[in-house]
């Protein structure tokens, strides 16, 4: 595959949005074609699913959840991503595999082994690894600040505790750990412009010339 997939990880208000609409706009500016997406959805069906996972009152099992998220990111795989790099263009993506490991096998299972087996399993049967990931690391409290000074409608994981918040921080953590040449961290606590140039600085040796 001769394109470049990027993708953005964190915690409730870790500011990706903005973060990955700047690099989309750094990356276009420069010349590249570039396609900014996000995770539950990016495709219409993807999309669709994101609804239901996200906004239904319905419970549904953690492993369910892994699966509705799964099932999500195969369809935005097929129809958008996939795509994208095999004509050789950037796709940046805001979540993707880890925050599925995090929220559903950390936070929802508390990391039982178990389940980050059922989780990881169906990573490997998708077959799609990005070529980097930023973490945008914030600690929860200040996440969930953010989160509130936004308002609007929470989705199923906002209006969790803030226990299950500390942990997605643990579970960030320790991906992290596990994947230093994919992961890179940066410290989101501070202004959007400096967090933009950092982020740049970490892209800019995968660009294609
Ligand atoms: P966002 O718009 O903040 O990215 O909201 C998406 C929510 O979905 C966020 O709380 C994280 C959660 N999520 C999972 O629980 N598992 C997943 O696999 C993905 C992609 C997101």
């Amino acid at each position: 595959m001769s394109g470049l997939f990027i993708t953005f990880e964190g915690g409730e208000g870790a500011g990706k949005s903005t973060q990955t609409r700047l690099l989309y706009t750094a990356l276009s500016e420069m010349g590249y074609v570039v396609h900014l997406t996000r995770e539950p959805g990016g495709s219409p069906g993807a999309e669709a699913l994101r609804e239901l996972i996200l906004f239904s009152e319905a419970p549904l099992s953690q492993r369910a959840q892994a699966l509705a998220h799964m099932a999500a990111r195969a369809d935005h795989l097929d129809s958008i991503i996939l795509p994208a790099l095999l004509r050789g263009e950037i796709v940046i993506c805001d979540r993707f595999h880890d925050s599925t490991l995090v929220y559903q096998g950390y936070g929802l299972a508390r990391g039982d082994a178990t389940s980050l087996d059922f989780i990881r399993s169906l990573r490997g049967l998708l077959a799609c690894e990005p070529d980097l990931t930023l973490m945008l690391d914030v600690p929860p409290e200040l996440g969930a600040a953010r989160v509130a000074a936004r308002g609007g409608k929470l989705d199923r994981y906002e209006r969790e505790e803030a226990a299950f918040h500390e942990r997605i921080a643990e579970g960030f953590d320790k991906v992290a750990r596990e994947a230093p040449e994919r992961v890179k961290r940066v410290d989101a606590r501070r202004a959007p412009d400096e967090v933009a140039t950092d982020i740049l600085s970490i892209v800019t040796p995968y660009l294609p010339s």
